[in-house]
């Protein structure tokens, strides 16, 4: 059957509840059909507070209580964080990751060397993270120098992961242009058959660990007044705590 409103055309029949929405001329706002004003969406934030009395006197103690309170609450994917890399030029770019290591040595997260993230972390081996847990309110944002960890640390993660993100490892070329779809069904196909249930960590495959030498912790609050707490390393090697502005 034909499509009666092919792309790109203005609907033949459009939905009754669309009729009455129109497309948004207002500059800043997408010109997309919106049952309400990108503007118009706020949202007040009043489920808990931040302060200095409460918080943790070290950065990785509030930051271990907040993931806590967010596997806790079972947040959808609570240990998805964005990761900020710096490319040639000074342009950035995002995407999300999933932490695998917390502690004193720093935040650890695995990869393919040879992508984009991997390629510009190698260059410039500055990075930033930040969750967002949406449901608390709360975002925590890190800082800090990121370096590959040990071949014995990578491999022993890749040896706990399931078969078919091993091989998938293998078969992604992470972040190069690939002809279609079944390219990398045909890769995962071939390193099934080569490596059978055993395959080996790839070289271009493992993790880095950020060492952070800033954390900030921030609090959603009623009127935009939020809470705002920033840990950074002193020239001393301590940590010091400010509040900042929202
Ligand atoms: C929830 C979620 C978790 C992800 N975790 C990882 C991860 O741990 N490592 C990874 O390389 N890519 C992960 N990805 C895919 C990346 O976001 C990204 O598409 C990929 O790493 C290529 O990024 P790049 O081309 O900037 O290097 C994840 C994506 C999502 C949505």
């Amino acid at each position: 059957m034909r499509n009666p409103n092919p792309p790109g055309q203005p609907r033949k029949n459009p939905r009754p509840d669309a009729q009455r929405v129109a497309p948004s001329h207002r500059a800043g706002t997408c010109r997309i059909l919106l049952f309400m004003n990108l503007q118009d969406l706020r949202k007040s934030y009043e489920r808990a507070a931040l302060d200095e009395a409460a918080s943790d006197p070290s950065p990785l103690g509030q930051f271990e209580r907040w993931l806590q309170e967010a596997l806790k609450a079972e947040l959808p994917e609570p240990n998805a964080m964005t990761l900020a890399t710096v490319g040639d030029e000074g342009r950035p770019s995002t995407r999300v990751v999933l932490i695998k290591g917390c502690d004193e040595r720093g935040i650890v997260w695995y990869t393919n060397y040879d992508s984009r993230k991997g390629k510009e972390l190698t260059r410039n081996p500055c990075a930033a993270l930040q969750f967002h847990w949406v449901e608390l309110e709360r975002v925590v944002r890190i800082e800090g120098r990121v370096s590959k960890v040990s071949d014995a640390e990578s491999d022993a993660y890749f040896a706990s992961r399931p078969l078919d993100s091993r091989i998938g490892a293998w078969a992604s070329p992470q972040s190069q242009v690939i002809g279609g779809r079944g390219v990398l069904v045909a890769n995962a196909a071939r390193y099934s058959a080569q490596f059978l249930l055993n395959p080996p960590r790839p070289p271009h495959w493992g993790g880095f660990r950020l060492v952070p030498d800033q954390w900030e912790f921030w609090q959603g609050r009623q009127s935009r007044l939020h809470d705002r707490l920033r840990y950074r390393v002193t020239a001393e090697g301590t940590w010091l705590r400010e509040r900042l502005a929202p």
